[in-house]
């Protein structure tokens, strides 16, 4: 049996790469046989940067409606918001005296996140891949679906879970296995190929929202940095094009086709036509999920009721596991 676990920060503006990063991956992967799929919504992780209380929760709910929306089936997975299962936060402090600072000073998230400003950074944003592990760990969890930026929180959470082990010496918790796959496990920025496409980026017009409608995502793909050149006829003329690649590949992502049959019927062409068909194609795909995104935001009962029946569904695997490894440290459990 293998247990999926991932989670999504509700810090707003979930977008395409949130969803051919992840999001799809999740769906896909609830299909499997023989597996048990608990998808989280990481409030407890979206506070290491200032949220507004407000926003939070109607964050938190867009998130979990994204997950609805895209065909998440809330009877066969698990879906609940991290802060309502208190297994987490009680293992990332354990995982805080078990992970060493030199692991923590090389995440790259952190120091991205942080910038110039490391000294204003909270203390959580730099203790945040040992939440990520406590959230994994808490289930025990032996697969995670995640995209390409979050490869590096993965591998740390192999070397607590060994370290652990080793300190204690115990067989606990498992070595987990990264599943990053598709054709789109890193989608860049609109406006910029070389950066990443994300949720805290300034520039609008530098995502897609999955509740973009028709107008915004047409704007949008329109107004996308492209080059002077015709789209290539082969793959390895896209080397040192990161804007033609990007869109190529969210066409091919969107498409299930590859890059390769992709080229083959627009190499040679203008962007312009290309953008054409990439608009269709996207409103095609993404518009009936997002007009489900904003039905299930306005039904906010439903989602609570969900996320209520998930967070018990959760707490009923981590509270076990937690008490294990309550007795392994050396808690009393009066
Ligand atoms: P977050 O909220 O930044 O992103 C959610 C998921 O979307 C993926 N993703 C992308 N994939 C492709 N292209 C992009 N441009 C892109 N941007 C984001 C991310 O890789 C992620 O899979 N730390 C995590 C949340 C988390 C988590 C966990 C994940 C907390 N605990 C435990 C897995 C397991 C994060 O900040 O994701």
């Amino acid at each position: 049996m293998s247990r999926i676990f991932s989670g999504v920060q509700p810090t707003g503006n979930l977008h395409l790469g949130n969803y051919l990063g992840a999001i799809r991956n999740f769906v896909e992967l609830q299909a499997e046989e023989n597996s048990e799929c608990i998808y989280c919504v990481v409030d407890l992780h979206a506070i290491t940067v200032w949220q507004d209380p407000a926003a939070l929760r109607a964050n938190t709910r867009e998130v979990a409606a994204a997950y609805l929306a895209a065909g998440i089936d809330p009877k066969r997975s698990i879906i609940f918001n991290q802060s309502a299962v208190s297994a987490h936060a009680e293992l990332a402090w354990v995982f805080n005296c078990v992970a060493r600072l030199g692991w923590l000073n090389r995440m790259t998230q952190f120091k991205e996140k942080a910038g110039k400003h490391r000294e204003n950074a909270s203390v959580g944003l730099y203790a945040y891949p040992n939440l990520m592990a406590a959230d994994i760990l808490a289930y025990k969890a032996t697969h995670v679906p995640v995209g390409e930026d979050q490869k590096q929180h993965l591998e740390l959470t192999r070397d607590i879970a060994q370290k652990f082990n080793n300190d204690f010496g115990v067989d606990f918790f498992p070595m987990t296995e990264p599943l990053i796959f598709g054709a789109a496990t890193r989608v860049m920025s609109l406006r910029d190929g070389s950066k990443k496409m994300s949720k805290s980026d300034p520039s609008d017009y530098s995502r897609i929202n999955l509740t973009d409608g028709p107008d915004e995502i047409a704007r949008k793909v329109r107004k996308a940095k492209t080059d002077p050149h015709p789209l290539p006829e082969t793959t390895e003329g896209l080397e040192g094009r990161p804007e033609a690649r990007n869109l190529v590949g969210i066409f091919a992502a969107l498409s299930g086709r590859d890059v390769a049959d992709v080229l083959g019927e627009f190499g040679g062409q203008q962007f312009s036509a290309f953008k054409a068909a990439l608009v269709d194609l996207a409103v095609e795909k993404l518009g009936p999920m997002g007009a489900e995104m904003k039905r299930l935001m306005a039904d906010s009962a439903y989602v609570d009721d969900v996320l209520r029946d998930g967070a018990k569904r959760a707490a009923a695997i981590a509270t076990p596991i937690m008490d294990e490894v309550k007795d392994i440290v050396g808690f009393l459990r009066p």
